[in-house]
């Protein structure tokens, strides 16, 4: 089994699908994770999604945005006319990370150094991707994209990666899930599909 950490020099991958089969045979930076969610999308698509890592559903059924915070993803990327399906959409970290209370899995948010070992197969699949646009979905797909801690709330909109790909910086889709205010969670919703639909146009 090869280590999140893998970067192989004589095993350098040469599609997505040779990326893919790497970072699917790889064990977990930290040991707990069901399975390695793999990023979704068609190479060539015109604008990427990355988030932090796959939560519990994510796990389970071994694709990225499923669960509570994708399915909010996926109304808002509708409201915003970008098609799911046309998108690429992938995590900064593989693996699913949590801690047990119960019987219930509770997400833990990766370390800055998870962030970083995982760093270089967000990389290479965004090489092959090859997308006009990278939306960075909160704090920690910023870290993965930039290697620097930057506040969402100063940063929001468009943004510079100094990579081959326009950059676009918002928030994550479950912090719009843990506003305690239904009447403030209507607002940044509204301006989370905004933001959308602003990437969208930029990505166009
Ligand atoms: N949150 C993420 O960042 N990624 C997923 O795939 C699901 C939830």
């Amino acid at each position: 089994p090869i280590r999140a950490v893998a970067r192989m020099s004589q095993d350098e991958p040469d599609s997505l699908e040779a990326l893919n089969a790497i970072i699917a045979r790889s064990e977990p930076l930290v040991p707990g994770a069901t399975q390695a969610v793999l990023g979704e999308g068609p190479v060539g698509a015109r604008i990427a999604f990355v988030g932090e890592q796959p939560g519990d559903q994510e796990d389970q059924q071994g694709r990225p945005f499923v669960g509570p915070a994708g399915q909010l993803l996926s109304r808002a990327l509708e409201e915003a006319g970008i098609d799911r399906r046309e998108a690429y959409l992938t995590n900064a970290v593989k693996h699913f990370k949590f801690t047990l209370r119960g019987k219930r899995r509770i997400h833990e948010k990766p370390t800055a150094g998870e962030v970083s070992h995982y760093r270089w197969w967000l990389d290479k699949e965004l090489d092959f991707i090859a997308p006009k646009l990278v939306v960075a979905l909160g704090a920690t797909a910023v870290l993965a994209l930039t290697g620097k801690q930057i506040p969402i709330t100063r940063a929001r909109g468009p943004a510079e990666f100094g990579r081959p790909f326009e950059g676009f910086i918002t928030v994550h889709p479950s912090y719009l899930l843990r506003l305690p205010d239904e009447a403030a969670k209507t607002v940044a919703y509204q301006a989370f599909v905004d933001d959308l639909r602003r990437a969208h146009a930029l990505a166009a």
